[in-house]
């Protein structure tokens, strides 16, 4: 698999360097510019995501008890927002185009979770959250020690992702309707999410 052709940033040359030295990388060894891209690229969509399915479940729970365990959670993805913000004007990474369609599908996902209930918005979460604990800590073993930074911001937002799992869980995410297939769906629905992000 390679990603060197037809990114449109204009340093293929630089990228096929990349991936060649990627080939039989080892622990330690600098991280290849394209693994880098791809890092910040679909963190920056996931968090973006993120924060749109608690901006659609505050619109409908907002006002709700468990209104202010949201808002805390959002408060944190605006976070985690930001820094990959960051990371994309500072590093120069291409951001996802799809940021259109995951600011609507996220609003859509939370909207829709919340509105069949507090214990539905919850299994929505854990399902979501599950999902990035994965990917967060499959990135983070990838990362160099050149990187230490950027993998140390991933453990921290990592244990932030894990900590809204278990506030769902303590807050009844397993009652929710249909808790297996929903979770199932929304797990799927993230892995397509991170993997369309990381390239397109
Ligand atoms: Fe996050
Ligand atoms: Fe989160």
């Amino acid at each position: 698999m390679s990603s060197s052709l037809g990114d449109g940033s204009g340093d293929g040359v630089a990228d096929t360097m990349a991936d060649n030295v990627s080939t039989g990388r080892l622990p330690g060894d600098a991280t290849p510019r394209a693994v880098i891209e791809r890092i910040i690229r679909v963190d920056h969509a996931g968090e973006f995501g993120a924060k749109q399915i608690y901006a659609g479940q505050l619109a409908v729970l907002g006002r709700g008890p468990k209104g202010d365990l949201l808002r805390h959670m959002a408060a944190q993805e605006q976070v985690h927002l930001d820094s990959f913000g960051k990371l994309i004007v500072d590093r120069r990474v291409r951001p996802t185009a799809l940021l259109p369609l995951w600011r609507v599908a996220g609003f859509a996902l939370g909207a829709a979770t919340a509105a069949m209930g507090t214990r539905a918005a919850m299994a929505c979460t854990v399902a979501v959250e599950e999902a990035i604990d994965a990917h967060y800590a499959a990135q983070a073993a990838d990362l160099g020690e050149e990187e230490a930074p950027l993998r140390d911001m991933i453990e921290t937002f990592r244990a932030e992702e894990v900590e809204h799992r278990d506030i769902g869980l303590e807050n009844e995410a397993e009652l929710a309707p249909a808790y297996r297939l929903l979770s199932a769906v929304i797990k799927f629905g993230c892995k397509a999410a991170i993997r369309v992000s990381e390239t397109i």
